[in-house]
């Protein structure tokens, strides 16, 4: 039963990457960091302890991270996400609380109970992550892998024309982080899997794809559209499909908004799948290191993968599917998805 510690930013894709977690039975979901990034770290631990709560979890402990990145004033995501990161969802207020020691002592302690056998997920700013890591550099030594949602390797930006948002909200945290890995690369069993947008963003979620994981968790719903009413809450017959879709719709507004079409990227459960299965995908080497003085490109992950600077690989890019496969990466990622989660969200109707 792999061990998994998730550092999450409790927007809408983290929260559907949360509930893929929960819903994987093999998992043993051993500690969540609440990372400010979508909206502040008080509200992502709110999010992270509602979900968990909604989702009749008890037992795993939510750390509360940084207010702020390590050297930058935080910046938030409400017009993506939503004013409390959950789109249009509102959930009950967690009776839970967070851990008394925070998201980076979190990461440390989950290691150390965990040696050599914890899988580190994480899906929001790299800022909990970088200041564990300052407090014990050895972590890298202690997790069996390490996949990171962030970054965008020969393609667009979705922060600035060249930035991703996770490393554009702490660029010198993401540094930190590729260069602690990059000291300790020659005894890893494997390096940080890395998933950016370049392959995140094939993984497109649809109103229609919506529609059949409320299915597959036994609700009668409405196929959402540009059409309807903004805002128009759910109706499906399922609690958690309800949560999901209210998150959603905002999310599939905001990329309408956008002119990307009426739908939404799901970074998040993607890594998450990646992390429970590394052979969903295809990743190179690289040696990857993050701008911080570009006028431009401040914030811009670059990956060397031919060995310009000299330097070992401290990463593996996800560049596609798995070798060999016919089917299309997004496909074979939601048909798992849904058959993950739908039965989990059924029996929790
Ligand atoms: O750029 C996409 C990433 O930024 C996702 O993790 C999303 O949740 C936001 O945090
Ligand atoms: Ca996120």
């Amino acid at each position: 039963m792999p061990a998994v510690f998730a550092d999450l930013d409790t927007g809408v894709d983290d929260a559907m990457a949360l509930v893929y977690l929960l819903a994987c039975e093999e998992v043993d979901l051993v500690g969540i960091a609440s990372t400010a990034g979508n909206v502040s770290a008080h509200q992502v631990c709110h999010n992270n302890l509602a979900l968990l709560e909604l989702c009749g979890v008890s037992g795993v402990p939510v750390s509360l991270g940084s207010e702020q990145p390590l050297s930058i004033p935080l910046r938030t995501a409400e017009d993506t996400h939503g004013p409390a990161g959950l789109g249009y969802a509102e959930l009950a207020a967690p009776s839970t609380e967070a851990t008394s020691y925070d998201a980076a002592q979190a990461w440390i302690r989950a290691a150390h109970a965990h040696p050599g056998e914890l899988i580190g997920l994480v899906t929001g700013p790299l800022t909990s992550l970088a200041l564990a890591l300052r407090a014990d550099p050895e972590l890298p030594q202690l997790l069996r892998r390490l996949v990171i949602m962030g970054g965008s390797f020969d393609y667009r930006g979705n922060t600035s024309p060249v930035t991703e948002w996770n490393i554009h909200v702490d660029p010198e945290a993401a540094a930190e982080v590729f260069a602690a890995f990059g000291r300790h690369a020659e005894h890893a069993s494997e390096l940080p899997l890395v998933c950016g947008l370049n392959i995140t963003e094939s993984i497109v979620l649809t109103p229609q794809i919506l529609a059949r994981l409320a299915t597959a968790a036994g609700a009668e719903t409405h196929t959402m559209g540009p059409d309807d009413d903004l805002g128009r809450r759910s109706t499906a017959t399922n609690p958690l499909i309800r949560v999901l879709e209210d998150a959603m719709r905002f999310y599939f507004e905001f990329h309408f908004r956008q002119g990307e079409g009426y739908l939404a990227h799901l970074h998040d459960p993607f890594a998450a799948a990646v992390a429970l299965d590394p052979t969903l995908v295809t990743a190179r080497p690289a040696t990857i290191d993050v701008e911080l003085h570009g006028t431009l490109t401040r914030g811009m992950t670059v990956a060397d993968m031919a060995g310009h600077w000299g330097r070992e690989p401290n990463a593996a890019v996800v560049t596609s599917g798995a070798p060999h496969t016919t089917r299309p990466l997004a496909e074979v990622f939601f048909d798992h998805y849904i058959e993950r989660v739908g039965p989990f969200l059924q029996r929790l109707s």
